[in-house]
């Protein structure tokens, strides 16, 4: 029952997570990348003479002079940024792929026709004036209006990026735990214990740390409060635990970076209704592994570190909790973001949207009842 429960969210929250937000694990904030969106982004928000009915289609994708234009505007970048001209070829692929959802037009273009979209773009080119409409040229844009829809589009996907190195660091504390424990277990065993560590430090660590409970009792049943159901964690636990919740609340509390333009969002509090929502969607994934490992017997962990199934079950448990606030906080921030600016009508009838409702309610019942 209980792993049928955990393989079930696991299952609902990929669903979700393939629509709702990029569920890749691949990095975002890498420049090519970035550069692609950066540029596309501007010239998506230009008036071209031509206009598409696809609702979201980027002229750059159809219209060669918002092609040659978008070419340019890397070009420059990246020659400003001090990268290679092998940092702007690897931002062909990406226009490909990002024109991929539009259009085919693009998937057969060489480097070389690329190159020559350039230089040809560049003979026509004029200056871009402010107002400027109905454009049928390929058009420069000045380098502080590049600056800034880098800037936009590095905030945006640094977001994800940097929510995948927190999850990282939070699945890499628990291993760290494991691995402390696992030393001063092995310690133990050896004849390091007579000599110095089956001294006072051990002792005292051990009386001090493993049993007593946080507020004395040992093993005492909370059986009054049903959500702190099991036994009150030790105080080896309970560090652990207290470190696991700052680390967890830094963690969804820090490093964003908004744009002052509002360039992709059209507010500030556009900008952190999907932020928060991305930060903690990508957290609440990222504690999966973890939840897993520590959820049922596991008795090669418990031979290597040390540690007690008890414990594994208690930080089991307040990993769940986590990660049910982390999903939690995203289905409210993302609901905010839907509903304020985006079409929540059209947002709720996606599949994405309902097996995230679906998993957070199966998360609830486990954290809840379980
Ligand atoms: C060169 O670019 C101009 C402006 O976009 C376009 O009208 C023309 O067709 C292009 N020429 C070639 C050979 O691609
Ligand atoms: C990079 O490409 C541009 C445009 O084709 C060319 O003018 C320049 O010489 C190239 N730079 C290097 C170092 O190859
Ligand atoms: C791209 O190349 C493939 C294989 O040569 C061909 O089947 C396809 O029609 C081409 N697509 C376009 C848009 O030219
Ligand atoms: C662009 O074209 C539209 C429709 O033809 C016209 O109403 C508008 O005045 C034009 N704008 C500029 C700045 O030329």
């Amino acid at each position: 029952m209980h792993w049928a429960s955990v393989f079930g969210a696991i299952w609902l929250f990929h669903l979700s997570g393939a629509r709702a937000s990029p569920a890749r694990t691949k990095m975002y904030g890498k420049v090519p990348l970035v550069l692609t969106d950066a540029c596309m982004g501007v010239f998506g928000d230009v008036t071209w003479e031509y206009t598409s009915d696809a609702l979201y289609a980027s002229p750059v994708c159809t219209y060669e002079p918002a092609l040659q234009s978008m070419l340019y505007c890397i070009f420059e970048s990246v020659k400003e940024k001090g990268y290679s001209n092998k940092t702007f070829e690897k931002t062909f692929a990406a226009i490909k792929e990002d024109c991929s959802y539009y259009t085919d037009a693009l998937q057969n273009m060489t480097n070389t026709d690329f190159y020559s979209a350039l230089h040809n773009g560049t003979k026509h080119m004029m200056q871009y004036v402010e107002g400027n409409a109905n454009l049928t040229y390929p058009i420069e844009m000045d380098a502080q209006t590049r600056e800034n829809y880098y800037y936009s589009y590095h905030g945006f996907y640094a977001n994800y990026d940097i929510g995948h190195t927190y999850g990282g660091v939070i699945c890499a504390y628990f291993v760290g735990v494991m691995i402390l424990a696992g030393i001063f277990h092995y310690m133990n065993y050896t004849p390091f214990k007579t000599a110095l560590f089956k001294q006072r430090l051990v002792r005292y660590a051990r009386g001090y740390l493993t049993l007593p409970t946080i507020w004395g009792k040992h093993a005492s049943h909370f059986s009054s409060l049903k959500v702190l159901t099991g036994y009150l964690p030790t105080r080896f636990e309970g560090i652990i635990i207290l470190g696991y919740l700052v680390l967890h609340t830094v963690f969804l509390a820090y490093g964003y970076q908004y744009d002052p333009y509002n360039l992709i969002f059209s507010s500030r509090r556009e900008q952190v209704a999907r932020y928060v929502a991305d930060r903690s969607g990508v957290l609440a994934f990222a504690h999966f592994p973890l939840i897993a490992l520590f959820a049922g017997r596991n008795n090669f962990l418990e031979f290597i570190s040390g540690v007690k199934y008890t414990s594994f079950i208690m930080f089991h448990k307040w990993l769940g909790r986590m990660m049910f606030l982390d999903a939690t906080i995203h289905g409210a921030a993302y609901t905010s973001y839907a509903v304020f600016y985006r079409d929540w009508q059209a947002s709720k009838e996606e599949t994405y949207w309902q097996f995230g409702v679906a998993a957070l309610c199966l998360v609830g019942v486990m954290v809840f009842f379980l």
